[in-house]
């Protein structure tokens, strides 16, 4: 088993989609995912993110680090679309996601999972409905569901908690039925959002690892963090955020400069 594989669902939409040109300014080998000279301005004219430039290659471990406001949380809204930026292009996996098309975001959502710090679990739904709800509604089958649910939950540890509804489980449980939702679908990208945010030390850590874990079966990751204990032990790539601008991008880096 491995979460390298190729997605198991939603190949055959790829063949008539022509992947957007790739920015002229980009190195060869482009990585998973570009932002090229982006910047963004929300409507009430606050600028989150100005000129950022920013090549992440496929199976990183990357953590966003900066201070309250300066950008990490949008860079994250960009890359799965939920905002577009004011000028500049994102592309991921290949494509330019700000001028795919409406129709074609629920397949990038599927290729980037998605992980917050307050979880976001459907509070009416078992662990394994959680998990398998994004595969039900893009109508794969029950028997498909409940395989990629169950090796989903296998990965995170929580086979034993799938009837469980989530305030039955702890924050750590929480957040990794949130983890299983997030590569139910296989994605190539894992974007986590402060996922230790609500947990203590201990939980953080054993999320962490798990993520970790993630990455290491392939899955690029990209991480917002405030937690200097995790950055600093783990000496991953770290893109250094400033009010909206990156002011540092170290390989195997600190938390702080
Ligand atoms: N929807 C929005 N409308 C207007 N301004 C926003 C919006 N979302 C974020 N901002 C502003 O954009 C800037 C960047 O916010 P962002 O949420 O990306 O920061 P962050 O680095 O994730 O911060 P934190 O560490 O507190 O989560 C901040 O000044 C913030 O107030
Ligand atoms: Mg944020």
């Amino acid at each position: 088993m491995s979460w390298a594989l190729p997605p198991a669902y939603g190949s055959g939409e790829d063949t008539n989609e022509q992947p957007a040109a790739l920015p002229s300014g980009a190195q060869g080998g482009l990585g998973l995912i570009t932002l090229d000279d982006v910047s963004k301005r929300y409507p009430n004219g606050t600028e989150a993110l100005r000129d950022v430039d920013l090549d992440i290659g496929d199976g990183d471990f990357v953590f966003l680090v900066g201070s309250s406001g300066a950008g990490k949380s949008t860079i994250i809204r960009l890359l799965i679309r939920e905002e577009l930026p004011t000028t500049g292009h994102v592309f991921v996996d290949g494509q330019d996601i700000v001028r795919m098309r409406r129709s074609q975001v629920p397949r990038l959502r599927r290729r980037v999972g998605v992980v917050f710090q307050d979880f976001k679990l459907l509070p009416r739904r078992t662990v394994a409905e959680n998990v398998a709800f994004a595969l039900l509604v893009t109508g794969h089958s029950d028997e498909e569901a409940r395989e990629e649910t169950d090796r989903a939950l296998t990965l995170v540890g929580l086979a034993p908690r799938r009837d469980h509804f989530p305030d039955q489980l702890s924050g750590g449980e929480q957040q990794r039925t949130a983890i299983a939702r997030a590569l139910v679908s296989r994605p190539k990208i894992l974007i986590a959002d402060e996922p230790t945010g609500n947990l203590d030390p201990v939980t953080s850590w054993e999320i962490i690892k798990l993520l970790v874990r993630v990455n290491e079966l392939g899955t690029t990751m990209v991480m917002a963090t405030h937690n200097a204990e995790i950055v600093n032990a783990l000496r991953r790539r770290v893109v250094h955020l400033d009010h909206g601008t990156v002011v540092r991008d170290e390989r195997q880096g600190l938390y702080a400069a």
